[in-house]
């Protein structure tokens, strides 16, 4: 991918992995159409941007709001957007185990992290198609590839995201759609602050294993570096990455530890 003077579509763009991707971008002289819930954030997002040369749009948009994705999605390439890539970051995460956790707070997770990537990206397929390609990227996760303890409809909606992505993938070759799936495993971000809660309230802080984690801004290097080479799967983390190889080679280490780690 060459980004200098494209025009990209990045959701979450008000923090975390997102908000650094974009600054990251902005060196390019590209142009950015940025969204989340969360309009304030967004709007000091477009400072970064503009300091550095590049052009933005703000879309404020609830990815558990179908109808409203469709209708934005709609709107900016009826506006004569030309979107070369669609980076989608806005998710949320979850702090509850099964045995204690309402379906509706699993429902709510789906319809974030999996039905609103895909309809964004069914809103966008086609134009990006008529425009002779694109690069669409999903951000699943270290917990996309195995079940974790308090994550159990989080982890649901990032393996959902492999099933979807590799399909898409693979019937979209022919027209130069290619595809990234992010795996970011312990990035120092908010995520853990906003996760969901039995009684469905935010978690409230973040998580000594989070904060552990590399920055946002070296996670966006890494995912940078992995956009231009267009690499089908991008790692984003320090050594707990390993937990991927455990997983594959040795499994039952995996099904040890994993039942012996502690809540965070
Ligand atoms: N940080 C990690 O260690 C880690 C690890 C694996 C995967 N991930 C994934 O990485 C992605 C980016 O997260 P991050 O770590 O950068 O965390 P973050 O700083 O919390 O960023 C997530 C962004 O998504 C937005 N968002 C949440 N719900 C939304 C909704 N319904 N509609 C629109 N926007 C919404 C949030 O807005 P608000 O600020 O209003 O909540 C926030 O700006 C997420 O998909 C996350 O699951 C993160």
């Amino acid at each position: 991918m060459d980004f200098t003077g494209k025009t990209f579509w990045i959701t979450g763009a008000a923090s975390g992995m997102g908000k650094a991707l974009c600054a990251e971008l902005a060196r390019f002289n590209v142009r950015l159409i940025i969204s989340d819930r969360d309009k304030e954030g967004l709007e000091k997002t477009v400072k970064t941007i503009e300091s550095s040369g590049s052009t933005v749009r703000i879309e404020v948009l609830d990815m558990a709001d179908t109808p409203s994705i469709m209708k934005t999605a709609n709107k900016v390439i009826n506006d004569g957007e030309k979107i070369a890539g669609l980076y989608q970051f806005a998710g949320i995460s979850q702090r509850s185990l099964v045995v204690e956790t309402p379906i509706d707070n699993d429902r709510k997770i789906m319809e974030i992290n999996f039905f609103g990537v895909v309809a964004l990206t069914k809103a966008i397929l086609p134009h990006m198609i008529e425009n002779g390609g694109g690069q669409l990227v999903a951000t699943s996760s270290l917990v996309g590839k195995f079940g974790f303890p308090y994550r159990s409809a989080y982890a649901s909606s990032k393996h959902a995201l492999f099933g979807f992505f590799e399909s898409l993938m693979a019937e979209n070759k022919k027209n130069n759609i290619k595809v990234s799936l992010l795996i970011p495993g312990r990035v120092q971000t908010n995520i853990s602050k906003f996760a969901l809660k039995k009684d469905g309230s935010e978690h409230g802080k973040i998580d000594p294993g989070q904060a552990k984690g590399i920055s946002a801004e070296k996670a966006a290097r890494i995912i940078y570096k992995g956009l231009k080479k267009e690499k089908k799967e991008i790692w984003v983390g320090g050594s707990e990455m390993l937990m991927l190889h455990i997983r594959r080679f040795f499994p039952a280490i995996y099904y040890y530890m994993a039942s012996r780690l502690k809540a965070m």
